[in-house]
């Protein structure tokens, strides 16, 4: 029986943009503590949506020629290949724009109006005469009415940072149509924040120890408190059509609810399509989605950025509060600071330099970033910091130079000496050394249990590390090396070995929340499927399920620099001439622009291509390679050996006998898989796709391509 039942989410990201490496920090974040709570025997139900209404989701599918609904759907289909592409293990996705949030929207709308804590009120705002819309303040600018300054949003002066109402910008203009708005009035509908129960409600929901951050306690506290012109106000929750939302339900006129009013509600949204969908039940859950959200024993988080603190810990718990049952409120509402990249601060609507697409597709490892990010974090509300060169030390000298060097140091002489086999128990413990894994273990189980749960990864990755660090030690010392040249010195060989293929399966077990992929290997490789946080058996007595091995492949490359170089390069260095931004956008919207051509090169930098026509004599899949294909190409009497990213686009009995073009002066280069003598080429474009390169007919192996 899971002794704990959770509910997670993270923040619904807007439906009119591809996803920032901000949202894969939140996701990874959010994914390695539901990995962990899962491998501790918890059940957790773990699911994300896009939040799909509002004005600039609706005017930007007005710009793209689109309507709303096809607009947010393109995007939400694109989510796919980021989840996957991250190991993001969210158990469901939906929109905010869907029955379920519609009716759940409605209800908690009622609900409030029921409890006597919405009232209207008409309130005059700048109205758009051309677009036939009222204007939030980022669609007016004009003069700054305190310095003059042009330009200026309608609610704060970037000059002189003073505050101000829209309606007193002189020269005011839409910027939709540039037209001059006029003042217009309109009933609103406002949810009462005011009300002293709300109040009184919110000061003790978010002081009970442990439910918050400290530093989100605080900046909470600071705006209940404030006073005068600072004074909590109520909170506008309607907008006027043409809006792109949900319904007030039960009024003649239209209007609509407020983005920020759904969106939360979408969390639930998610949550009951998910049980709708029946996969609730599949993940043990049988109780129906209302007994379940009203259930005491059911814990609900939510992960979140700093800049939705208001949101998340203001209004959101008091609509859950007064709407009452089955609605619960939030039980922890974590928060983490924004990414920057080599010191730069992200920018919430472009992200940074770091394309998470454009990382996936340079063949980077997605658990080279969960594990870099993971290195980072704490519980704090800090802002984290992705330095490439960073990154490649903390890649290649802990995962890879540390964790997975300890198994190529020790498999190869249990493979060849002892057939895969495990040293017996009492043979370790005869030779004094069979508590060493284990012993190194018990230490830092506790802690790194503990910092998982307290969401201190980087903590919980630096004892994982010092550990790796003891094995190592362990393995230098005893040299098994020179022990496989003594034939009576096998049995310590078999040990040693053993004691260091045992703390490698410890340390998987320790690394899985942030390496599920690595992890699922070496389950495979130890023949110990679904490794949890017990199989690490540290206590006195306990042995590993771990006792025979398979052989070995490498578990992870290390990064190359050139490949961050790749990464942040500039578009027109790009190899695919493209930035990550029209990227992104191609991939979103389907709205192709042009390609930039690269910078031009000399004839005599292009006579450096040996183009070569190839025959493919045979094609074959790779174990544990989701994109590539091994292909055995005949150039003409020579035979190279090239590993192609085109498994997606072509069967592999399709290609055989096909002739195409290859790279073959490319310098050969050492993957995951084998050698790569080569490349062969193919066409991309913005949309699915690939395209293998062919020869006209009459063409043969080894023919040179000019
Ligand atoms: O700030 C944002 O990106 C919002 N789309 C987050 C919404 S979180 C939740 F309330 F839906
Ligand atoms: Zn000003």
């Amino acid at each position: 029986m899971p002794s704990r039942r959770l509910f997670v989410t993270t923040a619904l990201p807007y439906a009119n943009g591809a996803l920032h490496i901000g949202h894969i920090m939140e996701y990874i974040q959010a994914d390695i503590w539901v990995r962990f709570q899962r491998m501790q025997g918890h059940a957790v139900h773990f699911v994300g949506a896009d939040d799909a209404h509002g004005a600039p989701i609706m005017l930007a599918a007005e710009k793209a020629g689109q309507s709303p609904e096809a607009f947010i759907g393109a995007i939400q289909a694109g989510r796919r290949r980021y989840l996957d592409g991250f190991h993001l293990s969210f158990d469901h996705w939906h929109s905010t724009h869907s029955p379920e949030n519609t009716a759940l929207s409605q209800d908690i709308y009622r609900k409030l109006a029921s409890a006597g804590l919405i009232y209207r009120k008409s309130i005059e705002q700048l109205f758009d005469p051309v677009k036939r819309m009222f204007l939030a303040d980022r669609y007016i600018k004009g003069e700054c009415p305190n310095c003059g300054a042009k330009d200026q949003y309608g609610d704060a002066c970037e000059n002189c940072s003073s505050v101000y109402p829209a309606a007193a910008l002189k020269n005011p203009r839409s910027t939709l149509s540039g037209a001059t708005p006029v003042v217009k009035s309109s009933e609103h509908h406002f949810f009462k924040l005011s009300n002293p129960e709300c109040v009184a409600f919110l000061r003790e929901w978010l002081q009970l120890p442990g439910r918050l951050q400290p530093q989100v306690v605080n900046k909470a506290w600071e705006w209940l408190a404030g006073e005068g012109d600072n004074a909590l106000g109520d909170w506008d929750i309607s907008r006027d059509p043409p809006y792109f939302g949900i319904r007030i339900p039960d009024l003649a006129e239209e209007k609509y609810l407020y983005v920020w009013l759904d969106a939360p509600i979408g969390y639930l949204a998610s949550l009951k399509s998910y049980f709708d969908a029946g996969k609730a039940k599949a993940n043990g859950e049988a109780r129906s989605f209302e007994a379940f959200l009203s259930a005491e024993d059911i814990e609900q988080v939510h992960f979140i950025g700093k800049d939705i603190i208001y949101f998340h810990t203001l209004f959101w718990p008091a609509m859950l509060r007064f709407a009452g049952a089955p609605y619960r409120v939030p039980d922890h509402v974590y928060v983490h600071g924004f990414i920057g990249v080599s010191g730069e601060k992200m920018s919430k609507s472009r992200g940074t330099g770091i394309d998470p697409l454009r990382y996936l597709e340079l063949g980077m490892n997605p658990e080279w970033l969960r594990y870099y990010i993971a290195a980072k974090l704490n519980a704090n509300v800090e802002d984290i910091d992705f330095n490439p060169d960073d990154f490649v030390a903390r890649v290649n000298s802990d995962l890879v130079g540390k964790y997975v060097n300890i198994a190529s140091r020790c498999a190869g002489f249990l493979n060849r000496h002892f057939d895969g086999a495990l040293a017996p128990a009492a043979q370790t413990a005869q030779l004094g050394f069979e508590d060493v894994a284990r012993l190194g273990a018990a230490e830092i189980e506790v802690e790194v249990r503990e910092a998982y749960e307290a969401r201190e990864f980087g903590k919980a990755l630096r004892l994982v590390m010092q550990y790796a660090d003891r094995i190592n030690q362990f393995i230098d010392e005893h040299k098994p090396w020179e022990l496989a040249k003594l034939d009576e010195q096998r049995a310590r060989l078999h040990s040693v070995c053993s004691v260091g293929m045992e703390g490698f399966y410890r340390l998987t077990i320790l690394l899985k929340p942030v390496l599920p992929s690595v992890a699922r290997a070496v389950e495979d490789f130890f023949a110990t499927p679904n490794l949890r946080w017990g199989d690490l058996c540290t206590q006195a007595g306990q042995t590993v399920r771990a006792r025979r091995i398979k052989s070995y492949t490498p578990l992870m490359l290390r990064v190359d620099a050139t490949q961050l170089e790749t990464l942040f390069a500039p578009p027109s260095e790009a190899p695919t001439g493209r930035s990550p931004q029209t990227h992104a956008e191609h991939q979103q919207h389907g709205s192709p622009k042009e390609t930039k051509v690269s910078e031009p090169i000399s004839i005599d930098d292009f006579a450096k291509l040996d183009l070569r026509v190839a025959k493919i004599q045979d094609a074959e899949t790779v174990e544990g390679a989701d994109k590539l294909l091994k292909l055995t190409l005949d150039l003409g009497g020579e035979t190279r050996t090239v590993f192609a990213g085109i498994k997606s686009a072509y069967p592999p009995e399709a290609l055989k006998g096909r002739l195409t073009v290859m790279v073959a002066n490319l310098a050969p280069r050492k993957m995951r898989f084998g050698l790569s003598e080569g490349m062969v080429l193919a066409a991309s474009g913005e949309g699915p796709g690939i395209f293998l390169i062919a020869p006209d007919a009459g063409a043969t192996p080894g023919m040179r391509v000019k």
